[in-house]
């Protein structure tokens, strides 16, 4: 009895091992899940990162879906349309980003990247969730003028996402819920911190700024970092930096969110970051060249009730005072804020 219990003891270890080893051969090869890493001279991510956990499966869905034009009503318009890596994930060239049939809506296309660490989305904060935002495009009529109803129909009836959702979630549901988290896996994982700034204050490789770098921070640091604050170079708040408005557009900016009148023409703080690549500037694509977006600091802004209080010169008059020289100064250090290794990163290209 006791031998018999041994020997079915050792055939039922046999047996797992045997399992065990043939499962393993009969495995697919599973790739590695992307690992967000904060790098070390950022601040915390503000995206909870546990309720939509970053995998291999799901990262290649978001980049499938940001990527495909099936997505937008003319079958064209893919998020990267608007979004292209080279341009740190901005719509290069083009003041006011546009959509389907060419339609031009009234903002610049913002860039992709750090979005994990941002609290609101878009120029006036429309969206205060990540995984909220592509409804916004999606839906729009000047950018991919799609129903999400419609999109997931498409979705549903393609067997290679069909495939791809069941690998990326439990449930494996074609639903809005599993395409938005797939979304911002991807977008998550489009961190920008390796630039020679990065490189500079985490003191890695040797790096040193030239003489005209290291005065330029010295400017920014007194002048401008109180808005464009911390290594994502923006507070993430909203404000009026004294743009003339455009009466034929007239965007009310965060107004048009809150609906309170003291957030009219207020706008997104933009991160600098890779802002040598993200030509033209400010919410309406305006300026062209950095050394235009300097000039208006100077000597562009104009007055308002919902100005930023430290816009105001003690005279009455508005703008923040620069020399020549420390325009160009400011302007060789926003060149070191960009990011070759990010625009350059495979796993986010097409
Ligand atoms: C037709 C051009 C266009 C297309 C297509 C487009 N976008 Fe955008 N994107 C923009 C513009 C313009 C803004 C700024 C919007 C605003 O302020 O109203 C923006 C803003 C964003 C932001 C906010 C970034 C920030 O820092 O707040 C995210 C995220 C984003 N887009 C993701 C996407 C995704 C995902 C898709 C595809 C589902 C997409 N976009 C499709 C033009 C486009
Ligand atoms: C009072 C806050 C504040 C200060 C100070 C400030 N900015 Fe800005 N900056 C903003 C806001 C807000 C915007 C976006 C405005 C808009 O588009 O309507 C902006 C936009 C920009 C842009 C355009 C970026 C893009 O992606 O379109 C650049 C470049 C820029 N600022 C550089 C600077 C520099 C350089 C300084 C210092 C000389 C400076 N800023 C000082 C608030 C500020």
């Amino acid at each position: 009895m006791q031998y018999d219990m041994k020997k079915s003891v050792v055939a039922m270890v046999l047996v797992t091992v045997f399992m065990s080893c043939a499962k393993q051969e009969e495995a697919p090869y599973v790739a590695v899940d992307p690992v967000f890493e904060k790098p070390s001279n950022f601040p915390e991510p503000h995206y909870d990162l546990a309720s939509n956990p970053i995998t291999k499966a799901g990262f290649d869905l978001g980049k499938k879906l940001f990527y495909d034009g099936k997505l937008a009503s003319d079958g064209v318009v893919s998020c990267a349309f608007c979004h292209q890596q080279k341009f740190a994930f901005t719509h290069h060239g083009h003041p006011l980003s546009h959509g389907v049939d060419n339609r031009s809506g009234k903002r610049n296309s913002q860039p992709i990247q750090n979005l994990a660490f941002q609290k609101q989305f878009s120029w006036d904060g429309a969206a205060f969730h990540l995984d909220m935002f592509p409804i916004i495009p999606l839906t729009n009529p000047v950018e991919m003028d799609e129903t999400v109803g419609n999109v997931l129909k498409k979705l549903a009836a393609d067997a290679t996402y069909q495939k791809m959702f069941a690998e990326a979630f439990k449930d494996g549901r074609v639903n809005a819920d599993n395409t938005f988290k797939a979304m911002s896996q991807f977008m998550l994982m489009m961190v920008s911190a390796n630039a020679k700034y990065d490189k500079y204050v985490r003191k890695e490789e040797n790096v040193t700024l030239t003489a005209e770098e290291s005065r330029g921070f010295t400017v920014f640091k007194s002048k401008c970092s109180s808005c464009h604050a911390t290594d994502l170079f923006t507070d993430d708040s909203f404000r009026n930096n004294g743009l003339p408005v455009d009466p034929a557009v007239d965007d009310l900016g965060r107004m048009t969110v809150t609906l309170v009148p003291e957030d009219r023409y207020k706008f997104k703080v933009p991160s600098l970051r890779n802002v040598a690549l993200t030509a033209p500037y400010m919410h309406d694509g305006r300026f062209g060249s950095l050394e235009s977006v300097l000039n208006f600091y100077t000597d562009g802004m104009v007055t308002s009730a919902t100005i930023d209080a430290q816009l105001k010169r003690p005279d009455g008059t508005v703008g923040i005072s620069m020399t020549t020289q420390e325009k160009q100064d400011v302007i060789a250090f926003l060149k070191t804020l960009t990011d070759e290794e990010f625009i350059k990163d495979k796993r986010f290209a097409e």
